[in-house]
């Protein structure tokens, strides 16, 4: 590979910024670590002398004027998602930015269109994508040994799994929704991006907010604030109708009654399924006129594809990029039309009602 370094800084110095970011973006050759920003200056602070970054800044506005850098990781709370990809982009950096891409598709689509004008790249952190699993499924499945795709499910089901009831986690203007927007996005993603993202037709589903008033049902390790907001929903479910025929139904909760945790993804083929549940991979088909199961078996000491790796390299070498900002305007633009039929108590269609799906642009 090109052995230049590009300029790295992060934007954001919470809890997904050290677990995720840095500890990826610290081991990679083509990475200079410059600098690191937040509004509390002491989370920045902390960071910076745990992983030796020499300069701290608390705006960041400042931070990309000084700085000439190559690349940011965004790592903020949602709604400051599209306000800073936007100004990195129009001063030239390439942005890595947390998932959601925005709080809703119109944000996202005006970070399309910026990186448009400034031809440099923006990555979603969707790094459900790139675990060995969903990218030797979507192998599997773009070589056609599914048959074809009629139905999909997926689900992120927890019991006590708020993260941090009364943070902006659970507020409307800082987070954009709730539950669906920070877990369904993920999962959702993941189930329609081996779908080959099919233009949707229809959505519906519900929304429910029952564990307001508790901040016993909080992940374990996330803080609560009791006197904080909580006006987001704790639960999402909803099916979705594609043009081409197939569905997806879809379950999301923060806290719920259940006894198990439990993530997955099942996708439906007239030659075969797959599910992924608990991060356990298996396959379901037919052979000999029998039904048989098949667990490939992923070495987990070989990485297929790293987050990290894939966007410095598509930054160095121009390669298209695996999870494009356009396809975090496609899972908003449906999660924008789950929310409004959760509040409307009817489905709503993407055609009528000017519902017009935005269509992908294919520069990525
Ligand atoms: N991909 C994943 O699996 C994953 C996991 C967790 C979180 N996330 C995403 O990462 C983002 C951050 O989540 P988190 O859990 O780290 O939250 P967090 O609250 O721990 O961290 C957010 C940080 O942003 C800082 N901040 C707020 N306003 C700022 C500003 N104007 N400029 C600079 N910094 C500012 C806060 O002070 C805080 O330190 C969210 O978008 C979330 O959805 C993704």
């Amino acid at each position: 590979m090109n052995n230049r370094k590009l300029r790295y800084g992060l934007i954001g110095a919470g809890s997904n910024a050290e677990r995720k970011h840095l500890n990826n973006y610290m081991n990679l050759p083509n990475v200079e670590f410059v600098s690191i920003c937040d509004v509390n200056i002491e989370n920045a602070d902390r960071l910076a002398k745990k992983y030796h970054i020499d300069k701290v800044y608390s705006n960041y506005e400042e931070m990309l004027d000084k700085e000439k850098l190559d690349l940011v990781s965004v790592c903020t709370p949602n709604f400051l998602h599209a306000e800073i990809t936007i100004y990195a982009l129009l001063k030239g950096v390439n942005v890595h930015c947390e998932k959601p891409l925005a709080v809703n598709s119109k944000e996202a689509q005006k970070i399309v269109e910026a990186k448009n004008k400034s031809g440099k790249k923006v990555m979603v952190g969707l790094n459900n994508r790139f675990t060995n699993e969903a990218v030797y499924l979507k192998k599997y499945i773009d070589e056609g040994l599914l048959g074809e795709i009629y139905h999909a499910k997926a689900g992120w089901i927890r019991r006590s799994g708020i993260p941090g009831r009364g943070t902006w986690f659970t507020n409307k203007d800082s987070a954009g929704g709730g539950v669906m927007i920070d877990l369904g996005v993920h999962y959702l993603d993941l189930a329609l991006y081996l779908m080959g993202m099919p233009e949707p037709s229809y959505v519906t589903g519900a929304t429910y907010n029952n564990f307001d008033y508790t901040t016993t049902r909080n992940r374990n390790g996330y803080k609560g604030n009791p006197n904080g907001i909580f006006n987001v929903e704790d639960s999402a479910l909803g099916f979705i109708g594609l043009k081409n025929g197939a569905t997806l139904n879809f379950e999301f909760s923060w806290a719920s009654n259940i006894e198990k945790d439990k993530q997955y993804i099942e996708i439906l083929g007239t030659k075969g399924g797959v599910s992924l549940i608990n991060g356990e991979l298996k396959i379901h088909s037919e052979l000999l006129d029998t039904c048989v199961d098949i667990s490939p078996i992923l070495n987990p000491n070989i990485k297929l594809m790293n987050e990290f790796e894939h966007f410095i390299n598509s930054i160095l070498s121009g390669a298209p990029l695996m999870a494009p900002a356009e396809h975090g305007v496609y899972t908003l633009e449906i999660i924008d039309r789950f929310y409004q039929a959760a509040k409307g108590n009817e489905p709503v269609f993407f055609e009528k009602n000017n519902n017009k799906f935005l269509l992908l642009s294919s520069s990525f």
